[in-house]
């Protein structure tokens, strides 16, 4: 940005000199729109103002209606129009201008002007309730917490796809509670939580972001999946403590209002993940985490609450086949059990049983469900799966499979015709 130059002395400038002075060195600091106009924010005539050594922007051109074109958005006049409009009142101005109480106005009064603020959020943000959902594990504690509106930000550990973010926009729904859901990225910024100038109609506008939005509405902040960000959250700390922020672009300290709280979701516990499955996982800074003073560690839901599940998604679906439902929790039961004690590197998430309820409503082919739904693992996994799946719907039980699978680890073969299927259950 190039420095204004001051280019007539002080005590010879008249006052029509000085205007077009201001007007010059804006014009030189900033660009013009597509249609030749000079439209600038608030900041940016600070900007200028304080390279003529002044705090604030002059009077005559903030406090007149006909160069503000918006809140906080300022055209800047030509010198015709300077001498032509409101001559009396510019006058009266420039002299105000010129006053040094003009310099020292109250603080507040600079707040209100400090930028145009807009709201990306218009109506209602309280989510809706969704008949499939099912409250299991911890959720009437996070309702608990959501419905108190106390400010106690909540972390919720577990793996992918087993209804965390679910839960809580859920949890909100119930208590009628806003809710704001961002999804964090390792690209995830200062500008994106907070806010920016963004272009807006042609001008340049500032938009809240979505923390400035949910502490000023006092609504649930929603960080998901916040172990995927990178330092740059760190902007969030005075957030977490529960006080306000100074948001420095407008010049602008945001308190949080009652009811404002963070609820974050995570797959791991911020340490990263050390089996690689959560690709892009970052290790969080311990002092953020500490600012979470409670933290849930959800499971994938038992066995009778994901049959539930399953049985309202086929229900909506209009399929009824409860018996489906029942045979593939069971399924995905053995593969958890299986992945967690090291036999298989992949899980069916609930989110994954949903997506074959969903493809068998559509294919009305269980087998074929299964295998468009598990496509994407490498071929062993997916036959295995796959396998697994038949001897399920052959109504072997989950403790059989279990045993079976357990003997085959020991080396047991217990050489009956049913030894091929013993050696790899998956
Ligand atoms: N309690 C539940 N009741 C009904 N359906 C559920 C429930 N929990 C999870 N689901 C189903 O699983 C899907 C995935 O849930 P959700 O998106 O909340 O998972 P997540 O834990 O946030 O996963 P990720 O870690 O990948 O973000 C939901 O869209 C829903 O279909
Ligand atoms: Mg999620």
């Amino acid at each position: 940005m190039k420095k204004v130059r001051k280019t007539m002395k002080k005590e010879t400038m008249t006052t029509k000199d000085k205007k077009q002075a201001f007007i010059d060195a804006c014009m030189s600091k900033f660009e013009s729109n597509s249609d030749g106009d000079y439209i600038l924010t608030i900041d940016q005539l600070k900007d200028v103002a304080g390279d003529f050594g002044m705090k604030y922007p002059p009077q005559w051109l903030v406090k007149n209606q006909e160069f503000k074109v918006g809140k906080g958005l300022f055209k800047l006049p030509s010198l015709g129009e300077i001498t032509k409009v409101h001559a009396s009142r510019l006058v009266q101005a420039a002299e105000q201008y010129e006053s040094p109480e003009i310099e020292k106005l109250p603080e507040t009064e600079t707040k209100q002007e400090a930028a145009y603020i807009v709201s990306s959020l218009t109506g209602d943000i309280v989510p809706k309730k969704d008949d499939t959902f099912i409250p299991f594990g911890d959720f009437s504690s996070i309702k608990s917490i959501i419905a108190s509106r106390k400010f106690y930000p909540i972390f919720i550990t577990g793996l992918s796809g087993n209804g965390k973010t679910f839960g809580v926009t859920q949890a909100a729904a119930e208590k009628k509670r806003e809710l704001i859901r961002v999804n964090i990225t390792i690209e995830t910024d200062e500008d994106d939580l907070l806010g920016g100038y963004r272009l807006k109609d042609g001008q340049t506008v500032w938009q809240n972001g979505p923390v400035i939005e949910a502490m000023e509405r006092g609504a649930i902040l929603l960080l998901d999946e916040i172990d995927l960000a990178s330092n740059k959250i760190m902007c969030l700390q005075p957030i977490l403590e529960g006080s306000g922020v100074f948001v420095k672009k407008i010049n602008k300290f945001v308190a949080p209002k009652n009811g404002f709280n963070v609820v974050a979701t995570a797959n791991t516990k911020g340490q990263g993940s050390e089996d690689g499955k959560f690709i892009g996982t970052n290790i969080l800074n311990e002092a953020f985490l500490e600012r979470f003073p409670i933290t849930f560690e959800q499971k994938y839901p038992s066995v009778k609450i994901e049959q539930k599940i399953i049985n309202k998604i086929l229900e909506k679906d209009g399929v009824n086949d409860s018996e489906y439902a029942e045979k593939l929790t069971v399924w995905a039961d053995v593969i958890r059990k299986t992945y967690f004690d090291g036999g298989v590197d992949e899980i069916i998430s609930t989110r994954r049983l949903v997506h074959i309820a969903q493809a068998y409503s559509i294919f009305k082919n269980k087998l074929k469900a299964i295998e468009v739904c598990t496509n994407r693992f490498d071929d062993d996994t997916k036959s295995s799966f796959v396998d697994l799946y038949t001897k399920v719907d052959k109504g072997v039980s989950a403790d059989d499979i279990m045993e079976q699978q357990r003997q085959s680890d020991i080396g047991i073969s217990d050489d009956n015709e049913d030894d091929e299927d013993s050696q790899s259950v998956i």
